[in-house]
């Protein structure tokens, strides 16, 4: 049996530092989970104004400061870790998250499916959805907005997920009942 945290975090907005801090300490009150998911750009906040903002705010996908958090998490606790954050590459910034194992294993997914004003803010990715074997199981990946296209859930089941990890930020009344859905297709 796979046991799964879901940690919901309140960030200051472009506080990284106290944010990975109050994120560290809610990890550590789930540490038995096996599987731990944090929510859409939960170490800086959500609401950039344009995409100068967000690429100031962007981190590196190979040593910035919340993918670190997500490798010291994974190997304290002995779990997997998903955790959504400003990706910065070049002069690109994506809205990304990040899938850590606790043998230092890592994965890292650009949001396909960008929400409303996020088309202003983030630069449009064309990676697959990764499907990743993870001590917690199969883990597929998408960032919240993915949930409103089947197709995304579809090829992550057809690619063998046997858990979805969503980092959200809902903003939509129908977000948590349709992800019932995708997961019964
Ligand atoms: C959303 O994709 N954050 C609504």
């Amino acid at each position: 049996m796979t046991t799964i945290g879901y940690v919901q975090v309140e960030p200051r907005f472009g506080e990284v530092a106290t944010n990975l801090d109050a994120m560290r300490s809610l990890a550590a009150q789930a540490a038995n989970a096996d599987l731990l998911v944090f929510p859409e750009l939960a170490s800086c906040g959500y609401e950039f104004v344009d995409h100068a903002e967000a690429q100031e705010h962007g981190e590196s996908a190979s040593d910035g400061p919340t993918v670190a958090l997500a490798h010291e998490l994974a190997a304290a606790h002995n779990l997997t870790v998903v955790i959504g954050y400003p990706e910065r590459d070049g002069d690109k910034v994506y809205n990304a998250c990040a899938l850590a194992t606790p043998d230092g294993h890592q994965i890292n997914y650009r949001k396909l499916h960008l929400f409303d004003r996020e088309k202003e803010r983030f630069d449009r990715a064309d990676n697959p959805p990764p499907v990743v074997e993870t001590p917690a199981g199969r883990v597929g990946l998408m960032i919240c907005y993915d949930w409103y296209f089947p197709e995304l859930a579809r090829v992550l089941a057809l690619n063998g997920a046997q858990i979805i990890a969503q980092p959200a930020n809902l903003v939509l009344d129908k977000c948590q009942r349709a992800m019932f859905a995708r997961s019964v297709e």
